[in-house]
């Protein structure tokens, strides 16, 4: 199982880390523009492979796309992170441009790769590769529920004062600040609902907590977050790699699922060696449709700014 990450930065070299020490890739390609910078990440990531006991054989390249032939599956990780303050919509300018080249490079030596997106803004940089690549739709996946969702957890389990192994939640939309739909109502703790535990009030809390999970980060670090974001696409590399059949939320192509179409949006989505399996269709509240809805106009307006 050949795996390409494209972008050595710290997102990228934390998820050819994670990669690394699930053992499940026989090879892992790190590539980046910046010479020397992948081979670097690669090599000292290699000399800890004794230490935390992985075989994965893990290599760098300085913008070589010939090294990732043939991958199983890459990561778009590249382009620039959020300031303080900015929007992942923001960063759009450079990044489009970064991913379209990116994508183009990786399916010239890797026809039938599967392909997920990291890269903000997210949703919309998922579509972008629809439009550039034109594989099919089963093959491109954009990572950001899985974060959302991690934080959620990570949110829910600090109001619980509960193990994060005793809880559960998923966010589905956009991933934005304000696109997010933390689904509270099916949040819970070891199979019962999290509303027997704690108020509304603190569940909002939570809720407005996981939608600025990004941005809180952004504020304290100077720059995007890279431990949780890697481990999250590290996941759903283990899951398409290993063929596990989970679900999780992710951006892929709607056409007429949850009543949307023509964008790329979280939703719960089965993912196995085929990449997406199937989009997973579940009842939604009312309040749920609506803010499902409001999210999907919101990354269909950032989808305007790109340049098709
Ligand atoms: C985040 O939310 C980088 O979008 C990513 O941390």
């Amino acid at each position: 199982m050949k795996i390409t990450v494209v972008g050595a930065g710290a997102v990228g070299a934390s998820c050819a880390e994670y990669i690394a020490i699930k053992n499940f890739a026989s090879e892992v390609v790190l590539l980046d523009i910046k010479e020397g910078y992948a081979e670097g990440k690669a090599m000292d990531l290699m000399q800890t492979a004794s230490l935390n006991g992985f075989d994965t054989k893990i290599t760098g390249t300085t913008n070589d796309y010939s090294k990732t032939a043939n991958s199983d599956i890459c990561v778009i990780t590249s382009g620039i992170p959020r300031k303080p303050g900015m929007t992942r919509e923001e960063l759009i300018g450079i990044n489009a441009g970064i991913v379209k080249t990116v994508s183009s490079n990786l399916i010239e030596h890797s026809q039938n790769t599967i392909i997920i997106v990291v890269s903000n803004p997210m949703d919309t940089m998922t579509y972008l590769v629809h439009k550039t690549t034109g594989i099919p739709k089963n093959r491109i996946i954009g990572m950001g529920g899985a974060l959302d969702s991690a934080r959620f957890k990570y949110r829910l389990a600090e109001a619980l004062d509960a193990p994060i192994s005793d809880v559960d939640g998923m966010v589905i939309g956009g991933h934005s600040d304000k696109g997010m739909v933390p689904l509270t109502r099916l949040a819970t703790r070891n199979s019962v609902p999290v509303s027997e535990f704690i108020s509304k009030e603190r569940l909002e809390r939570v809720l407005q907590d996981t939608k600025v999970g990004g941005a809180t980060l952004t504020g304290l670090l100077g720059t995007s977050a890279w431990y949780a974001p890697g481990a999250a696409v590290s996941g759903l590399v283990q899951a398409i790699a290993c063929n596990q059949q989970k679900i999780f939320p992710c951006s892929t192509l709607l056409d007429g699922e949850y009543g949307l179409h023509d964008l790329c949006i979280g939703v719960p989505v089965v993912l196995g060696k085929n990449g997406i399996e199937k989009i997973v269709e579940i009842q939604l509240s009312d309040a749920e449709k609506a803010h499902l809805k409001e999210s999907a106009e919101g990354v269909t307006k950032t989808n305007g700014l790109l340049a098709l």
